[in-house]
């Protein structure tokens, strides 16, 4: 089925002037962009995202890094988009992430991972809804 996820290019990724070589990997795969901005959030605004984390042990030092520097959200739109874009990621810790993935390329520790995905049809409803406005998301017309 045609689904929505979110993606996030993380503090460290935009550091390293890489934004528009992982927008290529989501082009190359099929993934439309259908919303996209540049963000610097506030420790409110990551703490809220990454609710479900709070009380883990890298809670702090993971909020710490989202609010670094600027992160760019996007949303991507394709056929199996959730299961596509985690593929296009790689596992979550770099050092563990298959060859060719963009963790594997262009991350190095688990907390500074370059992206971040939703991982399920459900989260992405949420986290989608967390940054865009319905007015912000431009569904595709040609
Ligand atoms: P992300 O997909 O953005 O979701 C939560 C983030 O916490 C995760 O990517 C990692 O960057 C970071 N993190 C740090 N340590 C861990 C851990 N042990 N397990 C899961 N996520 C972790």
């Amino acid at each position: 089925a045609v689904e929505r996820t979110l993606s996030i290019i993380k503090p460290d990724a935009v550091a390293k002037n890489v934004i528009g070589k992982i927008y290529s990997r989501f082009e190359k795969a099929g993934l439309n962009i259908l919303g996209a901005k540049m963000l610097h959030l506030s420790q409110e605004k990551a703490e809220g995202f990454y609710a479900e984390h709070k009380g883990r042990p890298f809670f702090e030092d993971l909020v710490a890094f989202m609010t670094s520097g600027p992160v760019v959200v996007s949303v991507l739109e394709g056929e199996n988009a959730v299961a596509a874009h985690r593929e296009l990621m790689g596992a979550t810790n770099p050092k563990e992430a298959a060859p060719g993935t963009i963790r594997a390329d262009f991350a190095q520790t688990i907390d500074e991972n370059a992206v971040h995905g939703s991982d399920s049809p459900a989260s992405a409803a949420r986290e989608v809804a967390y940054f865009f406005q319905d007015g912000e998301i431009c569904p595709r017309t040609r």
